[in-house]
């Protein structure tokens, strides 16, 4: 290429560019696009979405309150279908299968049965089994006392729990009196209920 040649493929380069820059300060000059305020497209959010959101966990109602609706012949079947009775018994001075009995146990103390050989995580525990302490137990063992040897996952719903702590109730000569219910508004699990301590 001579240098003329090379003159104007320089000057098409640079006019090509010129013209460019021109046309997009024109182009920003004429149109002013105005900035929406929301998206102006809203998908509907399907139900099987909406279910992924997560939602505030509620803590369960207080079990002073559960029992006051709980009903032991449904608990009698619960601990059936829970699988309790695999290894426990429940009748006076029925025998320990893999589990001690359980007749009397409601504000019986901790390891009550004579005789069973029960882990340290229960055996640690001071004090009675009150309402509470059995809802808490049968909502998650492993949690409740971490490192005991009844290998049961736990059940969440507070109202079974509550039915099985109700029937768990009558196995006994005098049952245990059921707590008065929190007044409505009352704090949760006010622990100094008298009721309640005096398990
Ligand atoms: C797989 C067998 C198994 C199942 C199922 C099971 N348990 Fe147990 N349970 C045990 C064993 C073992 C212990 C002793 C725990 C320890 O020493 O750590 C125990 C302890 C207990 C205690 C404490 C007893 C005491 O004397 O302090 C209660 C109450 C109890 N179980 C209730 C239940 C209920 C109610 C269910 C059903 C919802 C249930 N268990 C299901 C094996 C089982």
């Amino acid at each position: 290429m001579d240098s003329l040649g090379l003159n104007k493929a320089c000057a098409a380069v640079l006019v090509a560019g010129i013209a460019f820059m021109g046309a997009t300060l024109l182009g920003d000059g004429l149109v002013s696009p105005t900035k929406l305020a929301k998206t102006a497209y809203q998908p509907a959010l399907p139900e099987s979405d909406k279910a992924a959101v997560p939602v505030a966990i509620t803590p369960d109602p207080p079990v002073e309150l559960l029992l006051a609706s709980a009903d032991p012949a449904r608990g009698e079947a619960g601990v059936k279908s829970q699988g309790c009775v695999a290894c426990h018994s429940f009748n006076q001075g029925g025998k320990a299968g893999v589990g001690p009995n359980l007749y009397g146990i409601v504000g019986a103390p901790h390891g009550h049965m004579e005789g069973y050989s029960y882990s340290a995580a229960i055996k640690a525990k001071a004090g009675p089994w009150t309402f509470d302490e059995l809802s808490e137990w049968l909502k998650k063992p492993s949690t409740y006392a971490p490192g005991t040897k009844m290998s049961y996952a736990g059940l969440s719903d507070p109202k079974k729990r509550a039915d099985i702590i109700d029937y768990l109730r009558t196995l006994a000569a005098n049952p245990e009196p059921l707590p008065t219910p929190p007044a409505p508004g009352a704090a949760p699990a006010a622990p100094a209920a008298p009721a309640v301590k005096a398990l």
